[in-house]
């Protein structure tokens, strides 16, 4: 038995007076245990009694807590801290940032080592959720949100600021990295995947932003003009199934406004989809400040506002926070009793706020035993669960004449070039920035593979702009790119990874452009014409212009930001220990112009109108014939795989759709596949994309092996929000159903007729 298990102080009481922990050998048969247990129930008030179903032991707190207490829940008490009630035992709830890792913070609520100092900490770097997206692999995403979930505990803290599930709508939003790119039903899968991870441990997730959080320009006060489909079809999914399928714990609002009212304060968003239409029964905190009123805020359905207490009023004062548009604190204790006596506020809206706040402090086991410092970080399973991440994570978008994988038995030398080959670039800026113990840079990764039996040389070739101004000079330039030019004709193979990094992509802001930083196009032609084995790493979140080069380039990876671990899986891809797998969990347009919210992005006076509607990603470019430069769900593998019968069988109405369809290893080698599968609707009363992404599996097959893999569709596979009716609807008929290797790369077709 782990004594940690047991969860009420009192019940840890009792059994400690008879027997001790580390006296495992000696513990009481569990029927002793029940009746301490029941013991401790009889005796203690029914909130702390854990065999009482919870909705009782919240109705019992409630009527035992103050109004002023109860008050005093709905704002932080620091940066990181809900408020406490320590005369009934209600806990803070401790949280840290993420989604990527534990983010290390200062300040108020910064993590302190025994002494009380604040303590620098040092967690596993994950990959970018970009990058995990891009594994199409939902048990990695919930072994990666219980990995993360562990190091909280670890740390004392008690939630996590994650998952980022906003859509990819344009590629420059400066926060495509943390979330799961551009398709609903993939960023959903993913999204459930890491939130059961995180509350299988314990930890209270935070799916954020809630709702079309898609730019950081004017983040604060950008209107986003959205029709009630595309909300539905788009924006939404990701936190209805984080909601529906894996009874998230709390969502995060977001800091843009929803036609016209602040998230924080959106009574349609909050109430009448979140907790009506989803059925969600967890607590909403608001971004951090990111409410601008008092009872309309409570009114429309938000439950903690953060940050709050004297600490974040002191930062939120600041005018450096003002001219980012900080708001201050709103529902403090005084406020909210104010507005409660004024009858703005009623005590039943109040008791449904902290009712919401008590239920995850139950349900978490938090109220029992909240988290102390308990662990150790970044254990080496955990390091695995980020290399697995950054390994399958790598998309191979091009290899021509099968440069790649690299024999380490035939070559002799490599130059490994670029301003992202020599520094780990873990992941973007901002909130989700992890700082890891260690972090490998594609050179280290190289240099530990290729031990002594390759030459590794190295070479800069260009300096990140914007990075070490002081030495950006023309001198400076034309000296690190003729060395790296040198390096390259002096190699068998050169490798250059460009991209960005997070100062120039992350929180906050958006990218300037799309194409890559300063020089580094540049220095991919002058490599390539050096070297004819040029392999280019993109090592970014957000998608670049590559037509400059790509023509002449004969091998692509893209390792988007790998997290600490990143080196080390390109390392592995490279040299074909490990088979790529990757596939894009977002379009790459070969422009920006050619992407579909181009055209109205970031906005007008504050207001970005969503007119590309549902035709976000490769619903427009496959419906409207878009080339893209890559496309949704690509990636190919140092194997092949052969699809084939597609078997389509009309179920029952609950199921109406049975697919299988078999995929087989025709290659020489061991690989994964993620088989895709599109509905297309050629029948609807409604306009809709040529095809949705409904359903994907991955499978691992050995040279030769063949797997059949199955699909079960339910009603929703072939739904459509119906504006009018303000439901989800189907029109009975002929679906298509389409399964293939991306989005257009479609293998085998088949006819499904589907009932009402
Ligand atoms: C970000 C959130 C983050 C919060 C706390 C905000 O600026 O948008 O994602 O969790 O800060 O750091």
């Amino acid at each position: 038995m782990d004594c940690r298990s047991l969860r009420s102080p009192i019940i840890s009481l009792l059994i400690s007076l008879t027997f001790t922990c580390a006296a495992q050998a000696q513990q009481p048969p569990s029927s002793h245990i029940q009746s301490l247990a029941r013991a401790a129930g009889a005796t203690a008030p029914p909130y702390k009694n854990t065999a009482l179903p919870v909705d009782q032991r919240i109705a019992d707190l409630l009527k035992r807590m103050t109004l002023e207490e109860k008050a005093t829940m709905l704002s932080g008490s620091g940066w990181m801290e809900s408020a406490p009630i320590p005369r009934l035992g209600i806990p803070a709830i401790k949280m840290a940032d993420g989604p990527l890792g534990v983010r290390s913070w200062v300040g108020s609520s910064a993590l302190t080592s025994s002494s009380s100092n604040p303590m620098r900490v040092e967690t596993t770097a994950f990959p970018s959720g970009i990058a995990m997206a891009a594994t199409w692999d939902t048990a990695l995403a919930q072994r990666e949100g219980q990995a993360i979930a562990q190091e909280v505990k670890a740390l004392g803290r008690d939630m996590i600021l994650g998952p980022t599930v906003n859509i990819n709508r344009v590629p420059p939003w400066g926060r495509n990295f943390e979330g799961y790119g551009e398709d609903p039903y993939l960023a959903a899968q993913m999204a459930v995947a890491y939130v059961r991870g995180v509350q299988g441990e314990g930890v209270i997730p935070s799916v954020k932003h809630f709702a079309v959080n898609n730019q950081e320009f004017e983040r604060h006060r950008v209107d986003v003009k959205i029709d009630e489909r595309t909300l539905h079809e788009i924006y939404f999914p990701a936190f209805k199934a984080a909601v529906q399928q894996a009874d998230a714990w709390s969502v995060m609002s977001c800091y843009n406004k929803v036609n016209g009212e602040h998230c924080a304060e959106n009574a349609y968003l909050l109430t009448d989809v979140l907790k009506k239409e989803f059925g969600f029964k967890g607590f909403v905190v608001s971004d951090w400040a990111s409410t601008y009123s008092t009872a309309p805020t409570v009114n429309a359905g938000m439950d903690l506002e953060m940050p709050g207490g004297p600490p974040a009023k002191a930062m939120l004062a600041r005018p450096q926070a003002q001219e980012q548009g900080s708001s201050g604190t709103w529902l403090t204790a005084d406020k909210v009793l104010a507005e409660v006596k004024a009858g703005h506020i009623t005590e039943s809206t109040l008791d449904d706020n902290v009712g919401r706040i008590l239920r995850v402090i139950i349900i978490s086991g938090l109220m029992e035993s909240p988290h102390t410092q308990l662990g150790v970080v970044d254990t080496p399973e955990q390091q695995k669960t980020a290399r697995d991440g950054a390994t399958e994570g790598i998309v191979l978008l091009k290899n021509e004449g099968a440069l790649l994988p690299l024999d380490p038995n035939r070559i002799h030398s490599i130059a490994v070039i670029g301003p992202n080959a020599l520094v780990a670039r873990t992941g973007g800026g901002g909130s989700s920035k992890v700082q890891p113990k260690y972090a490998i840079s594609p050179l280290d990764g190289i240099r530990k593979r290729a031990a002594n039996k390759i030459q590794v040389t190295s070479a800069l070739g260009v300096g990140m702009e914007g990075e070490n101004p002081a030495e950006d000079t023309p001198e400076a330039r034309a000296r690190d790119l003729k060395e790296a030019i040198d390096a390259a004709a002096k190699a068998e193979v050169a490798l250059v990874v460009v991209g960005r990094y997070y100062k120039n992509e992350g929180e906050g802001f958006d990218v300037k452009t799309m194409d890559l930083p300063a020089g580094q196009d540049e220095l991919i032609a002058a490599i390539e014409k050096a070297n004819p084995h040029t392999i280019v790493v993109l090592n970014t979140g957000d998608p670049v212009t590559m037509t400059k080069w790509l023509d002449s380039t004969p091998a692509l990876l893209d390792m988007w930001y790998g997290g600490q671990e990143g080196g080390n899986a390109l390392a592995a891809t490279l040299f074909g220990d490990a088979n790529p797998s990757g596939k894009l969990p977002v379009t790459l347009p070969k422009k920006f112009e050619d992407s579909p919210g181009a055209k109205n992005y970031p906005g007008e006076n504050l207001v970005v109108h969503y007119d590309e509607g549902i035709y976000v990603g490769y619903r427009y470019f496959d419906t409207k014939n878009v080339e893209p430069q890559f496309p949704f769900g690509f990636g190919l593998s140092y194997t092949t795989f052969e699809y084939s019968d597609l078997k389509v069988t009309r179920g029952t109405n609950k199921s109406p759709g049975e697919v299988s369809v078999t995929i087989r290893n025709t290659g020489k080698r061991e690989g994964a596949e993620v088989a895709q599968l599109y509905v297309h609707d050629g029948h609807s009363k409604i306009d809709r994309p040529a095809h949705e992404l409904k359903g994907f599996r991955r499978v691992e097959l050995k040279p030769g092996e063949s797997q059949t893999i199955e699909f079960d569709l339910d009603h929703s596979a072939f739904e459509y929000w119906n504006p009018a009716t303000k439901q989800w609807t189907l029109d009975p008929g002929t679906f298509e159903i389409q399964v293939g290797a991306s989005s257009r790369d479609i293998r085998l077709k088949a006819p499904v007729e589907v009932p009402r």
